[in-house]
């Protein structure tokens, strides 16, 4: 490798870094992203050049078509598109590095038995590619609403996926180290594609954002374990930063949620088939109120703090949103907003969702922030959350036990906006809605934040 590729490579592996960090926070989450994109750039044209696989002529029509189509999805994509989306982008960098794998094998397997360490990353890099990929297209389906997204599990999937996993890596090995047999590694390569089908299909689809997470952990392994095939060093990097990224992002959306990985994977979770009727029934009432008095607590109060949930986005109330807490500070109200982390359905979707209707950074608040707070505060606005500020988490027997929540019901007043008594994403009832304090907006969240704002606007 000469001096400049070696140059722009260490440049590449420093902003792939730099650009990872920023991602942490939502107002440099666009130029981390921009600078993590140069250096893929950076890399990908350099390596092309220094090993003489394209010439420009290529490499500028290859970015000008890629340019395009990268434009075009990310205007056409919806928000709520967004997991399919990474969905799919996860298999086509599992399938990538698998057929890295598999034409490595094809170029050493006619010499007879592998070079030691080529054979193993042959076969890992063919492992997690493989799985990765048919993964990637379970879940993409799933989203896409193409394959059923109730878990598709019976009490033997464990046992099977173990053995096929302990098969894997039997065979694996002696491919590896024994017999190249091509055979065996078709059959190697089926199996790979099963277990990952299998995986994914007993996921429900609610709990996908965790699954895709871990896959794109795993597309940022088997993109190491290209890089070690390959001998390319900001291959390795690159995956191996991926893969960690992915990892941490995995377990922080457990922890908010209180789940372990394996209640994600195995647990079924989130069955959607509770109704009002078998929740919150009983001797149980709710206060409701309609736009006018809601609009009267919050026009007249000095502070507000609006928790965004799942509804929000559904409904698509976001702009509408923004239109009343601008009325409300018009007024001198205090508004701030409470982000949960897992609530919605993706990683950051609330913060994507505020930041769509230009909603400022600085008034989002995390959990750890807010919580203080809400014993000072005048009205808290839940919008479309559930799960997520539900107290029963501070229940030990309860199916949420000990999802950190937040902690609304200390809030002097309580308004939730959704349309019925129904339950959130863990099917369980919230007895945030009978509280004294609390009163039910009952409605979608678009025509109901529409109706609010008419009336803030006439006072
Ligand atoms: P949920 O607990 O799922 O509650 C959302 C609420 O929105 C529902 O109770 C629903 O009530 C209401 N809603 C639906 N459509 C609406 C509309 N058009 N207008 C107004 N309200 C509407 O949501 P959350 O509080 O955001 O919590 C998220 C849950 O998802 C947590 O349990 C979390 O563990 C789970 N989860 C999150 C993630 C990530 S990464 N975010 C990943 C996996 C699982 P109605 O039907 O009565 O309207």
């Amino acid at each position: 490798m000469n001096l400049v590729t070696q140059f722009a490579y260490l440049v590449s592996a420093l902003l792939f870094v730099v650009g990872l960090k920023q991602l942490s926070s939502p107002a440099t989450a666009r130029k981390g992203n921009v600078m993590a994109s140069a250096a893929m750039l950076l890399a990908i044209v350099v390596t092309l050049v220094e090993q003489d696989v394209l010439t420009w002529t290529w490499i500028v029509t290859g970015i000008i078509i890629g340019s395009l189509i990268g434009a075009t999805a990310a205007r056409m994509v919806k928000m709520t598109s967004m997991p399919e989306m990474v969905g799919i982008f996860n298999g086509f960098g599992g399938g990538a590095s698998a057929l890295v794998a598999g034409a490595e094998f094809v170029r050493l397997q006619p010499f007879g038995v592998l070079p030691l360490g080529q054979g193993s990353t042959i076969m890992l890099g063919m492992l997690i590619g493989g799985v990765t990929f048919s993964g990637s297209v379970v879940a993409f389906g799933k989203l896409a609403g193409w394959i059923t997204g109730n878990p598709v599990t019976n009490k033997f999937l464990q046992a099977v996926t173990a053995l096929i996993f302990v098969g894997l890596l039997g065979v694996g090995t002696y491919i590896a180290v024994q017999d190249p047999s091509m055979v065996l590694f078709l059959v190697f390569i089926a199996a790979a594609l099963i277990l990952g089908i299998l995986l994914v299909n007993a996921i429900g689809g609610a709990d996908m954002p965790v699954a895709i997470s871990l896959l794109n952990s795993y597309s940022g392994l088997a993109a190491s374990a290209a890089g070690f095939i390959l001998g390319n060093m900001i291959l390795i990097i690159a995956g191996a930063l991926v893969g960690a990224a992915g990892l941490i992002l995995t377990n922080l959306m457990c922890k908010a949620m209180n789940r372990s990985l394996a209640n994600v994977m195995f647990g079924g979770f989130g069955t959607e088939g509770a109704t009002a009727a078998s929740i919150g029934a009983g001797d149980k009432t709710a206060r409701s109120v309609d736009a006018e008095g809601a609009a009267m607590i919050l026009a007249y109060c000095q502070s507000v703090v609006v928790v965004p949930g799942y509804g929000l986005a559904v409904a698509q109330a976001q702009h509408d949103l923004k239109k009343l807490c601008d009325l409300l500070e018009e007024r001198g109200v205090d508004v701030k907003f409470a982000v949960h982390p897992v609530a919605g359905r993706m990683p950051g979707h609330m913060n994507v969702l505020l930041a769509e209707a230009d909603v400022p950074y600085n008034q989002l608040y995390d959990l750890e922030e807010i919580n203080d707070q809400f014993k000072d505060t005048d009205v808290a606005l839940i919008v479309g959350a559930n799960d997520v500020v539900n107290p029963d988490a501070r229940k030990p027997d309860s199916v949420i036990a000990g999802m950190p929540i937040l902690d609304v019901d200390y809030a002097r007043n309580v308004i939730i906006m959704k349309r019925s008594l129904s339950p959130g994403f863990a099917g369980i009832d919230n007895p945030l809605f009978y509280m004294d304090k609390t009163m039910m907006f009952f409605g979608s969240a678009k025509p109901s934040m529409q109706d609010l704002v008419r009336e803030v606007r006439e006072m």
